[in-house]
């Protein structure tokens, strides 16, 4: 199987997604380059909420994003326990600006039946206050229902009018393709599938993910694009970042130092581009849709800077190297 994908990944085509394949209803998504994710929206455990940015922070984070024209915006039911999915609501209301809404489910180990995914997104259209969101999404792959089930949820929350198309996020490839093929039974695509993925995780693609999306029209959205901050350059062995990252990432600071100096270099040469900016600029050049996190104005502005211009494909080609060399250690 992998063999298969490598193979695929040497096509010169391999970044095309194929249009045919990507139904009416889910083409906004392919159009879309980059959105804003709002966990940092109210989260103390790993974000620290509260401590160093606040309510009024993170709203001129979104109004930066905006005016910048990146008009996605991933929220979840549990971010902030609901705070996310609330202060977007206000947001919403305070902006002239059209924005798309994209939620996720939580699948609680109390939730077994159908009936909780649109008595969840129900209460998500509530704290948000809109009537629909754009992506309805499985935030994780349930224990207590099957992907059967999930998908007829999903399907009847699109036949409900409450969102308009509907995703998935961390499944692997064949519970993915399992939700795809679910979805199409009710004759409702699947538009996403959420993944970690950055330079410094490539498991989406080396395990056939990416390009499955790309061959089936389902749009891959990056979560985690920067490495939570790691790919900025800001942190390393001396300075790790706060809270439970520090922990987290105590094993791959030490490697990401020669990784680090070539995405500055390859900034440098396209004069003065951060590492933010070229971190995010090979999710998209890999034909994925990135949607880093943003604290406040000053990193959504500039997140935006990795908008308008791209990478030579011997770039990709060298961070790709760099990046695989940080696992081969
Ligand atoms: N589906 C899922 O299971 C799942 C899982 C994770 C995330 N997500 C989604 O994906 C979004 C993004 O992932 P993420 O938040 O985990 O990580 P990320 O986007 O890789 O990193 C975001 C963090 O990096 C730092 N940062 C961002 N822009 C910066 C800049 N320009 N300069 C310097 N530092 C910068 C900020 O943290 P500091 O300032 O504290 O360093 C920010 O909170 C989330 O908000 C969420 O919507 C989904």
């Amino acid at each position: 199987m992998y063999h298969e994908w490598k193979i695929r990944y040497n096509q010169p085509n391999y970044l095309e997604a194929d249009l045919s394949e990507i139904s009416n209803e889910t083409r906004f998504l392919h159009a879309i380059e980059m959105g804003l994710g709002a966990w940092q929206w109210g989260d103390r455990l790993v974000w620290q909420y509260g401590n160093g940015y606040t309510d009024t922070d993170v709203q001129a984070a979104f109004e930066s994003s905006v005016g910048e024209g990146i008009r996605f915006v991933d929220s979840a039911e549990v971010y902030g326990n609901g705070r996310s999915e609330r202060l977007l609501g206000q947001f919403i209301q305070a902006t002239d600006q059209p924005v798309l809404v994209a939620t996720k489910f939580f699948p609680y180990p109390w939730r077994f039946t159908k009936k909780a995914l649109t008595r969840a997104l129900k209460g998500s259209l509530e704290r948000i206050g809109i009537e629909s969101v754009d992506l309805y999404q499985i935030h994780w792959p349930s224990a207590t229902m099957s992907t059967d089930t999930l998908m007829e949820g999903l399907s009847e929350c699109v036949k409900s009018g409450m969102t308009r198309t509907v995703g998935v996020s961390n499944f692997g490839h064949n519970r993915m393709l399992a939700a795809y093929s679910a979805l199409a039974r009710h004759n409702v695509p699947l538009a996403s599938n959420q993944v970690h993925y950055s330079l410094l995780s490539r498991g989406a693609e080396s395990k056939g993910i990416l390009a499955r999306c790309r061959e089936l029209g389902i749009r891959m959205i990056a979560y985690s694009p920067l490495e939570q901050g790691l790919l900025t350059g800001r942190y390393s062995v001396e300075h790790p970042p706060a809270g439970t990252r520090g922990g987290h990432y105590a094993r791959m600071l030490p490697k990401i130092p020669p990784l680090l100096k070539l995405i500055t270099k390859i900034g440098q040469d396209h004069g003065g581009k951060s590492n933010a900016q070229v971190s995010l600029n090979w999710v998209i050049c890999k034909g994925a849709l990135p949607i880093p996190g943003a604290k406040n104005a000053d990193q959504a502005l500039h997140n935006a800077g990795a908008l308008g211009w791209r990478l030579t494909d011997e770039e990709v080609a060298q961070l790709d190297e760099a990046s695989e060399a940080v696992f081969k250690e």
